[in-house]
């Protein structure tokens, strides 16, 4: 059993092995780009992307459903990665092209290369944006539950209309919502408590239909790095602040001149990955963790992570960073409750 909070020396597909299936919330692979940076970043083309299909395999297994997957890449391969993720049980949420703000380079003989890439997908098969196709209990219940009440959708609203400015629903078919097929939202508190008191019927406490609701869905706390709105931005939002578009920059000079490890991640960057799709307490994974970006991020936002590294040196330096990242005490005690899909963390271990 692979212990959490811990980064291994060792060979990314023999850790991935140990690794229980559906286990892990949050996968960050950040692996060789194929463009001979160090000698470690050095394949056979071929060789690389039969390589590539071994881990991805790898990591697909270990990612829970509806668990989240970023996959690093340059602009010479990320495609042919693309590829084969196209082969497999994986929905692409949105490709990120990352401006690294990198100093411009004498090139006369080609437009100056200052992004990678950053791939990121949803393990499971998802219809649109909000509702896996496989797994949909929260709406099966609430489906069984209006069919027991006999009332139609029609009467749904009759009944509900009065509620919907307090709630601030603008959208008259919206309780018809709760029950279809098409656009389906889960309720907000006050409709569905008062669904009960009306009918009877909807009797599951709401905080536990939205806790199983948040299990099945994969994780997306956007509003956790939202930035205040660019006041030159002239786009219409409903609110103040800033969507946040998939072209982001950070800077990795910082990174650069501090860590003796030719490829860091800015700390700020993966930080915002780990806010965005996992929650406190859940399990990070990132199997090529270089100097350790992804365990120092884990390790502020109070996530768990568990990682590995070929090479014995930079495994060192992302033991020494870690110490020196002593924000976040993690342990067993702040660990969330086990997802369903066989996800769970006791005593530090995985199981
Ligand atoms: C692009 S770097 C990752 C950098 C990391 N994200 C960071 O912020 O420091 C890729 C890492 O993969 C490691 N690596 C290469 N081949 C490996 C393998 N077969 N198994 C495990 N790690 C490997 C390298 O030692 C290198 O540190």
């Amino acid at each position: 059993m692979m212990e959490v909070n811990k980064i291994y020396c060792m060979d990314a597909i023999e850790f991935l092995k140990k690794i229980e299936n559906n286990s892990v919330d949050l996968i960050i692979v950040d692996p060789p780009y194929n463009i001979s940076i160090d000698t470690w970043d050095k394949f056979e083309s071929k060789e690389y992307l039969k390589w590539c299909n071994e881990w991805i395999d790898e990591i697909l297994r270990v990612t829970r459903v509806n668990g989240s997957i970023y996959i690093f890449g340059d602009f010479r391969f990320v495609g042919d990665i693309k590829v084969l993720m196209n082969e497999k049980k994986v929905f692409l949420n949105s490709w990120i092209v990352w401006d690294k703000g990198t100093k411009a380079q004498n090139s006369t003989r080609s437009f100056i290369n200052v992004t990678e890439h950053i791939l990121f997908y949803i393990k499971g098969v998802i219809k649109d944006l909000n509702i896996p196709t496989e797994i949909n209990s929260v709406r099966d219940y609430l489906r069984e539950e209006k069919n027991k009440s006999e009332y139609t959708n029609k009467q749904f609203n009759f009944m509900f209309s009065e509620l919907y400015n307090k709630v601030g629903c603008r959208d008259r078919s919206v309780i018809e919502h709760y029950f279809s097929e098409m656009q389906w939202v889960f309720p907000s508190k006050e409709i569905y408590e008062k669904i009960l008191q009306k009918t009877g019927y909807f009797k599951r406490d709401y905080f536990n239909l939205k806790k199983e609701y948040k299990s099945l869905i994969y994780t997306f706390n956007i509003d956790d790095i939202r930035t205040k709105r660019n006041p030159k931005d002239k786009r219409v939002f409903r609110n103040d602040r800033q969507l946040v578009p998939n072209v982001w920059y950070f800077n990795v000079k910082d990174e650069m001149a501090k860590i003796n490890h030719p490829t860091p991640k800015p700390l700020e960057m993966i930080k915002n990955i780990v806010k965005v799709s996992s929650d406190e307490g859940d399990l990070v994974l990132d199997c090529f963790i270089g100097s350790g970006t992804t365990a120092i991020a884990c390790k502020q936002l109070g996530r768990n992570f568990i990682g590995c590294d070929n090479n014995k040196e930079y495994v060192e330096i992302a033991n020494k960073r870690l110490i020196q990242n002593t924000l976040t005490k993690l342990n067993s005690e702040n660990i969330s409750p086990p997802k369903p899909k066989g996800m769970g963390i006791r005593n530090g271990r995985i199981i």
